[in-house]
């Protein structure tokens, strides 16, 4: 492979962070290009003449701009993180302008972007999974929900940023949560169909796999923390923190999931025709009755990403590039003996809204002692990957991009001449390497412990088994 490849990071969340990092540490990497700016990436060969990262402006959502920027960057591979410009089709515009993707198609990313499209698939191709019955008229789900006597759970069809499920204890709650989805529309056009699923009880495995035309491999499995709360209580969020390997996959389920799941997968996509190049995040449930699917993500997991791809030894930039040219070549993939644990520090009033910027206090407490800097092979013993964060100059207010590129060849380097604030949402997620989940969990608290702005929330359990 030519050296010198060029990149465009499409998303500035700690998924893509993770992804920049991760792409960085290929010497073959002469640019990357983040858009929007995220100032957690790090350029582990970042010197005093500046970085490789650049920051663009373009929101995810500006398709045109996007290809147009990939054209006249003379990008060799774009890279498309969040699950909603997927799903609205930019790889497929990408793809059409010349440029390699990771990242699925239109076609494929229905996967995530419609619930019954999702059940239809795994009905098709025998893929395990919770009984469910779809409505498009809420007098009809009404009359559904009537005639049932197990517990279910209700979910908004389209996409609803992680939001659109809502797990019900009893009928009066389903009928609540109907209401909700298709007559008060609180996740908008996301409940024109809803979906009564079969509520299933057991432990939440994630599995992280690449996809490449018919070919599949499992990188990883974790364990996300969903609920907001510690004893996972509280609301649904995006995620609140992520343990990888996950002591839940015992070889017995690995083996299950390959046969059971990911195999009838590929075959699915080989039958239906469908051209997928990229991450997929399968969320299972182990129930009394063995592994079974509860969602589909046509984009690797945040915050799984942040501990997956730590934990993993692989050229990414020759992977993903293999990946979009359709092409899954995983010799050269292993796994670095130890754990990762991520803890989320999120705002104020996530998940509910928004909440006043917070000057994020302690990186340079964590920089000092060193734990930031990568090892020899280019990975440090702990990350703070930024999703919910801005840059603000000490010496005037706001700094443009460019005149923050010096400090942020490396994000610490610049704690001198800027400081950051929390700006809303999980804000950063502290993720560190241990030789085991134990070890990872406690460096991970510790680390974190550093850091404060007003108003943080994390989890105090995860990583902690019952
Ligand atoms: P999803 O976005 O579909 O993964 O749903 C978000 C969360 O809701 C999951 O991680 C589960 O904790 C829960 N959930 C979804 N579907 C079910 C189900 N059928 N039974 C029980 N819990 C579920
Ligand atoms: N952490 C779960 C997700 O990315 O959907």
């Amino acid at each position: 492979m030519g050296a010198h490849k060029r990149i465009l990071m499409v998303g500035n969340g700690g998924r893509e962070n993770a992804l920049s990092n991760a792409l960085l540490l290929s010497p073959q990497v002469e640019a990357l290009y983040v858009t929007p700016a995220n100032w957690g990436i790090v350029d582990p060969q970042a010197g005093p003449d500046g970085s490789r990262v650049q920051t663009l402006a373009l929101q995810v959502g500006d398709h045109a701009g996007i290809v147009q920027a990939a054209r006249d960057l003379l990008i060799d591979l774009a890279v498309v993180g969040p699950e909603q410009p997927l799903v609205d089709g930019l790889a497929d515009e990408l793809r059409a302008a010349g440029i390699a993707v990771l990242g699925p198609g239109r076609a494929g990313a229905r996967l995530e972007g419609s619930k019954v499209f999702a059940k239809d698939f795994m009905a098709r191709h025998g893929i395990p999974t919770g009984g469910f019955a779809a409505f498009t008229e809420h007098d009809e789900m009404v009359a559904h929900l009537q005639k049932l006597n197990g517990p279910v759970v209700l979910k908004a069809d389209g996409l609803a940023a992680g939001k659109g499920v809502i797990v019900c204890a009893n009928r009066e709650e389903a009928l609540d949560a109907a209401q909700r989805i298709m007559v008060d529309r609180e996740f908008g056009s996301a409940g024109d169909v809803a979906v009564a699923e079969e509520r299933l009880y057991g432990d939440e495995i994630s599995f992280t796999c690449l996809v490449a035309g018919d070919q599949v491999a499992l990188l990883a499995s974790s364990t996300d923390y969903k609920p907001l709360l510690d004893g996972n209580t509280g609301p649904n969020t995006g995620g609140m923190g992520n343990i990888c390997p996950t002591p839940f996959a015992t070889v017995e389920v690995l083996a299950e999931f390959e046969e059971r799941i990911l195999k009838p997968f590929a075959a699915g996509l080989k039958a239906d025709g469908l051209d997928y190049r990229g991450f997929l995040f399968i969320g299972t449930m182990l129930t009394e009755d063995g592994l079974k699917v509860l969602e589909f993500n046509v984009r690797v997991g945040d915050p799984e990403a942040q501990v997956v791809l730590p934990l993993i030894k692989a050229d990414w930039l020759e992977v993903f590039t293999g990946v979009a040219a359709a092409r899954l070549d995983v010799a050269g993939i292993t796994r670095r003996e130890g754990a990762c644990v991520a803890v989320c520090a999120a705002s104020a009033n996530y998940p509910y809204g928004k909440s006043e910027p917070a000057v994020i206090e302690g990186l340079d407490r964590i920089h000092a002692r060193g734990l930031l800097t990568p090892g020899p092979d280019g990975v440090p013993p702990v990350s703070v990957y930024f999703a919910g964060v801005g840059a603000e100059s000490l010496a005037s207010e706001q700094v443009a991009a460019d005149e923050v590129r010096p400090a942020y060849t490396n994000y610490f380097a610049g704690l001198d001449r800027m400081r950051f604030l929390a700006t809303g949402g999980r804000v950063l997620a502290v993720s560190a390497f241990g030789k085991d989940l134990s070890d990872a969990r406690r460096i991970a608290y510790e680390v974190l412990g550093n850091l404060h702005f007003t108003g943080m929330q994390f989890r105090s359990d995860i990583g902690k088994l019952r």
